[in-house]
């Protein structure tokens, strides 16, 4: 078994192959998308058998502070020592820029073995909501003074929506421990395509969208839905989000799903009120570094 560094492009579409593999449910981003993640931190591995790509590795930064781990092997090639290998590769890069927590994400079993194996214990959870999408009506009834843009009309207000509206989303998440998401990632991986944009006073105050699939075009992950605090209550996230439920039906999609944090009741019932019901869930593992 040999364990390298992606580099080349095709290094870079083998790895989201075993994201696919791994993962099947779950949106894999495009080669431009993980490329514009890249940074001196951001470690991917492949580990080969005999020439062929069997396991994949990522290690960066976590969202919530500490370091992050992902190994993945494709199922066939399993309890052969591969995943134990990549953690420690991956442990090993995360320590390298001084954290002192190591983060992964299981949402099977064996997985929750392996992690526990390795002295991880479980942070946090989410869960997954699935909409089967039918004829969806465009929404109406917003709140006076209110309007709805999508994005691409304006290009120019989603980095400027960090400041304010960015960061007051961010803070709100039910996550074990606060976000740390930069000014330059929020530009460059939050916002969805289509992105529902509600204004007041040329202030982004909501926001809703889709990332579309391209391994799987019939189905979409919405992407980060908020409402500023001062405006939430009034039916604005609702309305965002029927406009996702309405455009994505418009486009033929037959399935939109989400992942919200476990504790965060407001978005869950939000989800349940819209027709989405429990899909999986992802457990939240975390142990002290060094491994
Ligand atoms: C978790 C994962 C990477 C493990 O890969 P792997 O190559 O099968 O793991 P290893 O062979 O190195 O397993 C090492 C030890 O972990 C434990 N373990 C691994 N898989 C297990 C399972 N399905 N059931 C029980 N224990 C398990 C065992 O103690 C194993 O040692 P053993 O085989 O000598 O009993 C793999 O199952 C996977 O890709 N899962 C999906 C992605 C994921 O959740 N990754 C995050 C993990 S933090």
């Amino acid at each position: 078994m040999e364990i390298s560094a992606c580099v080349t492009d095709d290094d870079y579409d083998a790895w989201r192959r075993v994201r696919i593999a791994v993962l099947p449910g779950e949106r894999a981003q495009t080669v431009a998308e993980m490329r514009a993640q890249d940074s001196p931190e951001r470690l991917l591995l492949l580990a080969r058998v005999d020439g062929t790509v069997v396991a994949s590795g990522l290690a960066d930064r976590s969202d919530s502070g500490g370091g992050f781990a992902a190994p993945r092997v494709v199922p066939e090639h399993r309890r052969r020592g591969i995943g134990s290998a990549l953690l420690e590769r991956l442990a090993g890069h995360v320590a390298e820029f001084g954290v002192t927590e190591l983060r992964g994400m299981v949402e099977d079993p064996g997985s929750l073995a392996f992690a526990e194996r390795f002295g991880f214990a479980e942070v946090d959870r989410q869960v997954e909501q699935v909409r089967a999408l039918g004829a969806e009506p465009e929404p109406g009834g917003l709140p006076d003074g209110v309007t709805v843009i999508t994005l691409d009309q304006q290009p120019d207000l989603w980095a400027a929506s960090y400041e304010g509206f960015g960061q007051e989303v961010l803070a709100d998440f039910a996550v074990f421990e606060p976000l740390v998401i930069s000014a330059e990632e929020w530009a460059s991986s939050w916002a969805g395509e289509p992105m529902f944009l509600a204004l007041h006073e040329g202030e982004v105050i909501g926001c809703a969208g889709v990332h579309l699939d391209t391994d799987r075009p019939e189905r979409g992950e919405n992407a980060l839905t908020g409402v500023r605090r001062d405006w939430r209550g009034r039916g604005i996230a609702s309305h965002l989000k029927r406009l996702t439920l309405h455009w994505a039906a418009e486009q033929g999609l037959s399935e939109l799903y989400t992942w919200t944090q476990a504790g965060n009741a407001s978005m869950l019932r939000l989800n349940e009120h819209l027709g989405y019901v429990i899909g999986q869930t992802s457990i939240t593992v975390s142990r002290p570094l060094p491994l």
